[in-house]
Parts: C-alpha cells; structure tokens; sequence
C-alpha cells in the first residue's frame, strides 16, 4: 500500500477520533475517604484539629491547605484535569457548582456504618465522619443542585464518571488502631466488601453506568504502619520491599475479594462498565522501583514529618502539619507525603495508570472493542 494510503488514514483517524479523553464525561463524580478528600471538613474554616488542612498540606501546587491530605492535587483531581472537567469541588462547599461533578470524599471515612464498629466495641478507634453510605445520602440531598428533574438527573448520570473509594482503609486501620487480632480483623473483609458493593448498586440504581472502584493500599509499606505496628522477627518483613508482610496481606485479600464482587455486579448488571483501579501495585512499584517512578531509592519514608524523632521520618506526636513537621526539600522524590498518604507525584503516576493502564481493568479511557 502507498504512503498516500497512510496519509489518508491518518486524517481520517485525526478527523473521526478527536482525543479520546476530551468531553467523554459530562461530570465527575467521586467518593472515598482522605485519599480523595477535596476539603469536605473546611467547607465553614479551617478546623484547629485539622493538622492536615495546616501548612506544609497544598504547599505543591494550591500553595495554601485546601483539606486535600497530600502537597497538591490527589488521583480524582488529576483524573478530572485529564477529562477536560474541573476538578470537582468538595461536595460541602458553600457557592460551588456541581452540574460538573462533586467530591463526597470526606477525611476518615470508612465503607461500613459506625453502627458495625460499635457493635464489635470498636466505636472508640472510629473516627466517623461520613460512611459511604453517608456519602450516598448527601449525594442525594446535593441532587436539586446539580440536576433539575429526575429525568435530567438520570441522563445526567448516565454520561458522568463516579469513583467510588478507595473505601475500607479506614476500617481497617480502626481495627488495627484498637490492637485487634489481624484473625479477627480478616473476618471483617466480606462486610467491609459487601458494603461498597450495595454503594455501587446504589449509584447504579440512580442511572450510573460508568463506575471505577478503586482497591485499598499496602498499609504494610506506609511509614505510619512501620512505625506503630513494628513486627519483632525479621521475616516478618518483606525481604524486598521491607514492607510488613501480614499487613499486605490484609489489603490483598480485601482487594481480592472486592475484584470478586465487582465481578458478579458486572454479570448482575450488563451495560454497566465497573472499572478496578488498583492502588496496591503502584505503591509497591515505587517501593521496588523507585528511580523508575522519580522516587529516590530508600526504606519508606514520609517527605513531611519531624526528622530526627521516629524512624521512616514519622512520629505520631510530630506528624506534618503539627509544631515541629515540615516537608523535605523536594516532595517529588517521595511516594509517601505525611507517612500515611501520598505525594502529588505518586498521585499524578496513580491516575495516569488508572485513566490509560496499566493499574486499572479496564483503564478508565480504553476504548471497548
Ligand atoms: C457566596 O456567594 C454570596 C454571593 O455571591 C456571598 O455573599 C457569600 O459570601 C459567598 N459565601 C461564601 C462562603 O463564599
Ligand atoms: C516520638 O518523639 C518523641 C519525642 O518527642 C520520642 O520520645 C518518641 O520515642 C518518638 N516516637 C517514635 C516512634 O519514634
């Protein structure tokens, strides 16, 4: 075939298939906990126990804290840059416009209800301050100002994009915080599942078809767990990753297990597109090869923190944002921002392999067969 052929080829491609990415979605929903906070706890100031709404949080790229619980934008506001939507507005926020999408994702949310966390005596460690199934109601009460009618509604969200978590962090970290028995914490799993599969059902009873579920973390390789949960035999560690393995595990039966429920609400619901997104493998990738990713090559260790006060630069009573806490020189060399969450940059690598691959199924802008 002649190059005249591939000439035209290509202007027929550039004509008929403008980039995939532009006004695919009409909106962008997103739910979850201080992962994907956008600043839900600050809608009426900044709390004073609030030290991840204080500075150094947002010095990256807002130049000021806006409630995100990293030094710039988290996965969901790269994710809506990327579509060409505003990153959407925390879902508290007084004079916002939600016709684009909101953010429901409010700092220690957890996947279940307090009301589980009290009945196994854990009503201490819980932190609650919007399940997802609370989420889904102020998405309900928030309908008037981002629709007019339920049939606007409906269509509305039938071209939106709804991220629902990452949930179950949270509960998990409520269980472990109490010294729980990991046994005991592992047979919380199917109800920490089973609720955010009802959410997603929810969202799809409202005319959602677009849905990505993002998966928990590796607590094991967070500064925050290496430094409380210290493990006393040496095998007890990851020999590569130095991570601690018993708590990887925990995340990875969870995530195998949410894989599994979203399986069978793709085949209980045809015509619905339920992406997973993966957080596990990024974080272990910039783990295990950090230079690849920017990141220097290191034993996990948080960017902002007290140095000198708690190995992994983390200390529970100088943590970041607190006297004492500031960030190191360069917060893009670093995954972990404040020894729980991440860094812009891991969040920018994270949102990438989600919207392109390879750290969702399917990636959110695979084009289907
Ligand atoms: C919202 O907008 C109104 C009028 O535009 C203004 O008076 C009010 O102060 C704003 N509220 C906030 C919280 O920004
Ligand atoms: C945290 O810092 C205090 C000093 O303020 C120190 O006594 C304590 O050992 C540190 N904790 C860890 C886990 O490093």
């Amino acid at each position: 075939m002649g190059r005249q052929f591939f000439i035209c080829l290509a202007l027929i491609v550039a004509v008929l298939c403008p980039p995939a990415a532009a006004q695919k979605y009409a909106a962008l929903f997103s739910f979850g906990d201080s992962l994907s906070d956008a600043g839900n706890l600050c809608a009426d100031g900044i709390p004073s126990y609030l030290a991840t709404a204080r500075p150094p949080y947002g010095m990256t790229y807002f130049g000021h804290p806006t409630g995100r619980v990293s030094n710039g934008r988290v996965a969901v506001d790269f994710i809506a840059q990327e579509l060409g939507l505003p990153m959407p507005p925390p879902s508290k926020a007084h004079n916002a416009s939600f016709r684009r999408g909101a953010n429901f994702a409010i700092t220690g949310a957890t996947s279940v209800d307090p009301s589980f966390f009290e009945a196994h005596g854990l009503g201490g460690t819980v932190w609650n301050s919007g399940s997802l199934h609370t989420q889904l109601r102020w998405f309900d009460e928030l309908k008037p100002s981002i629709c007019s009618s339920p049939k606007d509604c409906r269509d509305l969200f039938r071209r939106s994009l709804f991220i629902v978590g990452e949930f179950g962090g949270n509960d998990y970290a409520s269980s472990l915080a109490a010294f729980r028995p990991l046994e005991e914490v592992h047979t919380f799993v199917p109800h920490i599942v089973n609720s955010i599969g009802k959410g997603i059902e929810k969202l799809i009873a409202e005319g959602a078809v677009e849905l990505v579920v993002p998966g928990v973390l590796p607590n094991g390789c967070f500064p925050l767990y290496l430094a409380i949960f210290r493990r006393q035999q040496p095998e007890m560690y990851g020999p590569r990753t130095g991570c601690i393995k018993d708590l990887n595990t925990l995340s990875w039966v969870h995530n195998a297990m949410l894989r599994r429920k979203i399986a069978e609400l793709r085949k209980k619901h045809s015509g619905v597109r339920i992406m997973y997104a993966d957080y596990y493998t990024p974080v272990l990738q910039f783990v295990l090869h950090a230079e690849k990713w920017g990141f220097l090559r290191q034993t996990p260790r948080a960017c902002c923190g007290a140095p000198g006060v708690g190995e992994h630069n983390f200390n529970l009573t100088h943590k970041c944002g607190d006297p004492g806490g500031h960030a190191c020189d360069d917060p893009s060399n670093h995954w972990s921002w404040d020894g729980v969450h991440l860094t812009e940059a891991a969040h920018g690598h994270i949102a990438k392999g989600w919207l392109y691959g390879p750290f969702a199924d399917p990636p959110i802008l695979q084009t289907r067969p």
